[in-house]
């Protein structure tokens, strides 16, 4: 079942984070210190089994979301459950009349959601990640929206 997340569910999230992402300190920063405007979970017979979380970077006048992390158990994976978390991001940030997201991760995956090259939309990260860069338009997309992004220190 797909929820948004609650106050009480930080600690499962963390966890999670730390057995999908193999300890990564990076991911386990981003969820301990941002405070994400959308987070959701997926529960199996009570535990937390999957998270996405959006949270604002900061880009000139524009704060464009950036999905991350997104994180299934080991062993709940490729059942469908990452894809829909992150339909479901993107269906709200679209709701939200947001103009796009962006998301660094596996080149891949993304693409199946709509995400595609970010540099090509003039949207620049804060050094060269190639093809990890990415960004899907939505409904409420302008071309205007474009610019350099400062990530937050979690990022490291
Ligand atoms: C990546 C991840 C979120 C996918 O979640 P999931 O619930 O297993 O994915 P789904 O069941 O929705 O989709 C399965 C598809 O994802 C693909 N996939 C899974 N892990 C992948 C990876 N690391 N790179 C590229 N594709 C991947 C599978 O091959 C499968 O592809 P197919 O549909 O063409 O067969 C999950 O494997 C995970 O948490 N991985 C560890 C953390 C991570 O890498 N997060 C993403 C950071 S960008």
């Amino acid at each position: 079942m797909l929820r948004s997340a609650q106050p009480d569910d930080h600690a499962a999230i963390v966890a999670l984070t730390d057995v999908a992402f193999e300890g990564s300190e990076e991911a386990l920063r981003v969820v301990r210190e941002l405070e994400p405007e959308i987070s959701l979970v997926y529960e199996d017979g009570g535990a937390i089994v999957g998270h996405v979380m959006l949270t604002r970077m900061e880009m000139g006048d524009h704060r464009p979301f950036q999905l991350s992390p997104l994180s299934v158990a080991p062993s709940h994976q490729n059942r469908g459950i990452g894809s829909e978390l992150t339909r479901e991001a993107l269906r709200l940030a679209d709701e939200a009349g947001e103009p796009l997201v962006l998301v660094l991760g596996h080149p891949t995956y993304y693409p199946r959601f709509g995400f595609e090259p970010a540099t090509a939309l003039g949207l620049e990260a804060p050094r060269d990640f190639g093809a990890a860069w990415m960004a899907v338009k939505l409904a409420a997309y302008d071309p205007a929206v474009r610019g350099r992004v400062v990530f937050p220190p979690a990022f490291g």
